[in-house]
C-alpha cells in the first residue's frame, strides 16, 4: 500500500488506516464479536493499513485490550495511535487533562496495548478546566520518557463533554459545548499554543464527503505546518457506503440512534449524496464507500483516512480504496453534490 508521512517526526504509515472504535464502542453492539474483530485487524495489517486507531475510552478499555492482542503478535507491522483525556462517567463523558492523570492513563494504555511505546498519543479532548499547555506538556514528558513517539490532537465535536470535576453537578446553558459549523478557529488557536510547547504530529477530525468543514481551515493549517491529518468518520458513520436503508432502526447504544442525519427523513433526503458516489464508483467498479475514501485521500498527501469497521470483508474493501485515484472531473462532480442535510451542530 502507498505510504504517507505523519508530522514532524516523519513517521510512515499506510495511506489508509483502520478505526477500531466500532469493535467496542458506538455502533451496533449485537454484531460485535472478538474473533471477527481480531480478524479484521489482521486483514487490515495484511493489506498495509498499518495505522490502528483506538482510545482508552472505547469500551471503555476493551478496545485497547483487543488491539493489544494483535500488537503482541505483530508489533512491527502496526502503527498504534491511541488517545487519552476522556473518561466514561456514570452519566456523561468527561474530560480530564490534568498532567498526573494523563501520565497514569498512558501507563495504563501501554499495559493494555502490550507494548512499550505508543506511536501516536492523541489528546482526545481538551479539558476546559486545565490550560491545554499543561496537558500537552505532560504528554511531551511522555515522549521524553520514551513511552510515546509522537503527539496528536483530536478536534472532533465536543458534544456532552464536561470537565471531570463538575460532571455530575454542573448545569450547562443550552447549546454550550456544541460544535459550530464554521468550527475550527478555536482548535487552530489551541494548535498554535501547543506547538510552542511540543511539535504537533497530527490532528484528527471528522472529514468526509458529507462533512467537509475541515477543508476550510484545519487541513490547510496542517499542510502548511507539516502536520498529518487523520480523517475520522470518513464513511459518514457508514452512510456513505450506501449499505444503510432510510428508516432502518439503530440499537440504543448506537451513536446513529441519536444522530440527526440518521432519522428516516434525513437518510432519505441525503440519498443524492450516495447516488453521486455510486455514479462515480460505477466508472471504476468501485463501491460508494471506496469513492468516499478515495475522495479523502485526494484532499492532500498529509491525509490518512481511518475508516472504522469490525468486519473483515469491509476492512479488505476499504483497504482497496487506495488503488482508486479520482480525476479532477470526478472530484468536481463530488464537490457539486448537494450539501448533506441534518446536523448535530
Ligand atoms: N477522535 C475522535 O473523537 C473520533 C471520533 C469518531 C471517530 N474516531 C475514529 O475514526 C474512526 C472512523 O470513524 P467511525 O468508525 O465512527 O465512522 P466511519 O468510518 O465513517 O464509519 C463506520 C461505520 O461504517 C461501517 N462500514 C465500514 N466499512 C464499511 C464498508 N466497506 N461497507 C459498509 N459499511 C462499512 C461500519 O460498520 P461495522 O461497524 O458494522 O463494521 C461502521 O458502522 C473510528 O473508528 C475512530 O477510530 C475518532
Amino acid at each position: 500500500m502507498e505510504r504517507r508521512t505523519i508530522g514532524a517526526a516523519a513517521l510512515e504509515v499506510g495511506a489508509i488506516g483502520l478505526g477500531c472504535m466500532p469493535m467496542s464502542w458506538g455502533y451496533t453492539e449485537s454484531q460485535r464479536s472478538l474473533d471477527s474483530s481480531l480478524q479484521a485487524v489482521h486483514t487490515a495489517l495484511d493489506r498495509g493499513c498499518s495505522l490502528l486507531d483506538t482510545a482508552d475510552m472505547y469500551g471503555p478499555f476493551t478496545n485497547e485490550l483487543l488491539v493489544g492482542r494483535v500488537l503482541k503478535e505483530r508489533r512491527a507491522d502496526a502503527f498504534v495511535s491511541t488517545k487519552c483525556g476522556l473518561l466514561v462517567g456514570e452519566q456523561h463523558i468527561v474530560a480530564n487533562g490534568r498532567p498526573g492523570y494523563v501520565k497514569r492513563a498512558c501507563d495504563a494504555s501501554l499495559r493494555r496495548l502490550q507494548t512499550d511505546r505508543i506511536d501516536l498519543y492523541q489528546l482526545h479532548r481538551a479539558d476546559p478546566e486545565v490550560p491545554i499547555e499543561e496537558t500537552w506538556g505532560a504528554m511531551a514528558e511522555l515522549v521524553a520518557a520514551g513511552k510515546v513517539r509522537s503527539l496528536g490532537l483530536c478536534a472532533v465535536g465536543a458534544r456532552a463533554v464536561r470537565p471531570a470535576r463538575t460532571a455530575r453537578t454542573e448545569r450547562r446553558p443550552a447549546g454550550a459545548g456544541r460544535r459550530r459549523s464554521r468550527m475550527h478557529d478555536g482548535t487552530l488557536a489551541q494548535l498554535e499554543r501547543i506547538q510552542q510547547v511540543f511539535p504537533v504530529s497530527s490532528v484528527q477530525a471528522e472529514l468526509s464527503v458529507w462533512s467537509p468543514e475541515a477543508l476550510e481551515a484545519l487541513l490547510p493549517w496542517c499542510e502548511s505546518r507539516g502536520v498529518g491529518f487523520l480523517a475520522a468518520m470518513p464513511l459518514g458513520n457508514g452512510y456513505l457506503t450506501g449499505t444503510l436503508t432510510p428508516g432502518q432502526g439503530f440499537e440504543r447504544e448506537d451513536i446513529r440512534a441519536r444522530h440527526p442525519r440518521f432519522t428516516a427523513e434525513m437518510m432519505a433526503a441525503n440519498q443524492p449524496v450516495v447516488a453521486g458516489l455510486r455514479r462515480v464508483g460505477a466508472r471504476y467498479g468501485a463501491t460508494p464507500g471506496q469513492v468516499a475514501l478515495a475522495w479523502a485521500l485526494a484532499q492532500g498527501r498529509h491525509v490518512v483516512p481511518v475508516p472504522g469497521t469490525k468486519k473483515e470483508r469491509w476492512a479488505a474493501q476499504n483497504a482497496k480504496a487506495v488503488d482508486l485515484t479520482l480525476t479532477r472531473e470526478d472530484l468536481a462532480e463530488i464537490a457539486a453534490l448537494p450539501p448533506a442535510r441534518g446536523s448535530w451542530y
